[in-house]
């Protein structure tokens, strides 16, 4: 299986409990590599535009206002196979709906505030990388 990348955000519920290094550690042990990892306060317009693909759905503005409520950890992560790799350990976007050892479920608090994100396609992991990263910043 071919070593590939992902990107991950740490969200403000996770980052206002103190959870980088516990939200990490779970990543790291599920096989993925952190290759690039900044930590930052974003902006309403990049928030708008990260999350431009759901800004007809009804909770977009409040999803805009949660990402910029507190620091993010926008991280780039490197393993095999590493969106499934990703996606199987941070569990179902809704809490409620994760299985038992992964994040979500381990430690989201609903379904808005689920403690981290990660892109659902290699395609959508470079364009997500490319808009909190410069390829200089990854340096594996
Ligand atoms: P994420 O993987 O970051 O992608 C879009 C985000 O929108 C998702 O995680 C949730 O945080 C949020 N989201 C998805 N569905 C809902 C919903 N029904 N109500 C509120 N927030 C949602």
């Amino acid at each position: 299986m071919a070593v590939t990348r992902t990107f991950s955000i740490i969200k403000p519920d996770a980052t206002r409990r103190n959870l980088t290094g516990a939200v990490t550690k779970m990543l790291e042990e599920a096989g993925l590599r952190v290759v690039a990892s900044k930590r930052i306060r974003m902006t309403e317009d990049q928030a708008r535009g990260f999350y431009e693909v759901h800004k007809d759905r009804p909770f977009y503005g409040e999803l805009v206002d949660f990402m910029t409520s507190g620091p993010v950890v926008v991280q780039v992560l490197e393993g095999e196979d590493a969106v499934a790799r990703n996606r199987k350990i941070m569990g179902a976007t809704n809490p409620a709906d994760a299985e038992e050892g992964t994040i979500r479920k381990t430690y989201a608090e609903s379904i808005e505030a689920n403690s981290v994100h990660g892109s659902d396609s290699d395609e959508n992991a470079a364009t997500e990388i490319a808009f909190f990263f410069t390829e200089d910043e990854i340096v594996g």
